[in-house]
């Protein structure tokens, strides 16, 4: 496989099985609460860049926010659709859109564009980052801010050997119901700073029932975030450590920006 492939392939297969996410991040509700908070102090319409399945969108819309949901995995807009369908007052403030983040272009602005849950995970090159956050400068009215998260890097995860496997527990598949013992594996590359994360299903009762799916991070330490964004035309103003607020010390796991484009106040 060429680099690319592994790439491609670690941007898509964790995105393939929809209910499956959705089951898997259940419990991630605060980062949901923060970005509906914000939509509705800001204002919308809101652009939200990888929406995934809707969990965030649903919940912007439910507090009355018009929102525009772009993400390029069909499997998981059309979880997302479900999501949204009903009731109507929700599904009418909604709309989804298939599209690539890194060049995806809908003619109108936002006071508010998101990119919640490690989007921005997915751009692995420099050049990824730049024409992600064109798209965003494209889409910000004047004053408007870009909110994202992504994880901070840590040094001891990031040095897991890669031939060190963990035994997480099991997991049920809820398109099927068939339990699988479920695995982890973490494979770090310094130069590139892409992080893949294997993820093994061996079926409880079946062994021979065995699939991998590989999820790829790119890893983007703080200063080098920030410079980014600076370099690419943003400010940023505020960096959490987590969704209820609190500034991004050496204890969290999560880097929440809040920026706006520099030179359009
Ligand atoms: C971890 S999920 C987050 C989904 C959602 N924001 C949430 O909070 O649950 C990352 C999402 O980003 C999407 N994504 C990754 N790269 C993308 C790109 N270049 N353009 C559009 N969507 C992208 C994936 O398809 C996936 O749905």
């Amino acid at each position: 496989m060429t680099d690319d492939e592994r790439l491609r392939v670690g941007t898509e297969a964790h995105y393939l099985d929809a209910a499956y996410y959705d089951r898997a991040y259940a419990r991630r509700r605060d980062d949901v609460r923060f970005y509906a908070d914000l939509a509705e102090t800001r204002g919308g319409p809101v652009l939200e860049l990888g929406c995934g399945t809707g969990r965030v969108t649903r919940a912007i819309a439910e507090r009355g926010v018009e929102i525009v949901g772009v993400d390029r995995m069909e499997p998981m807009l059309a979880r997302a659709r479900e999501r949204v369908a009903k009731p109507r007052r929700v599904r009418e403030r909604v709309e989804l859109r298939r599209g690539d983040l890194r060049s995806i272009r809908l003619g109108r602005r936002f006071p508010l564009v998101i990119a919640p849950f490690n989007v921005f995970m997915h751009l692995y090159e420099r050049r990824d980052v730049e024409r992600a956050l064109r798209t965003v400068r494209a889409h910000l009215r004047r004053g408007g801010r870009l909110v994202f998260d992504v994880r901070v890097p840590d040094a001891r995860e990031l040095a897991r050997k890669a031939d060190k496997v963990y035994r997480v527990g099991q997991v049920t598949l809820p398109s099927t119901g068939r339990r699988y013992h479920y695995r982890e594996r973490f494979d770090y590359d310094p130069l590139t700073q892409v992080q893949t994360v294997e993820m093994a299903f061996v079926g409880v009762d079946d062994p021979t029932d065995f699939y991998l799916v590989p999820l790829t991070h790119r890893q983007f330490f703080p200063q080098e975030l920030e410079a980014l964004l600076h370099y690419n035309g943003f400010e940023v103003l505020e960096v959490y450590g987590d969704f209820r607020g609190e500034a991004l010390d050496e204890t969290h796991d999560a880097q929440v920006l809040v920026c706006r484009a520099r030179g359009r106040r």
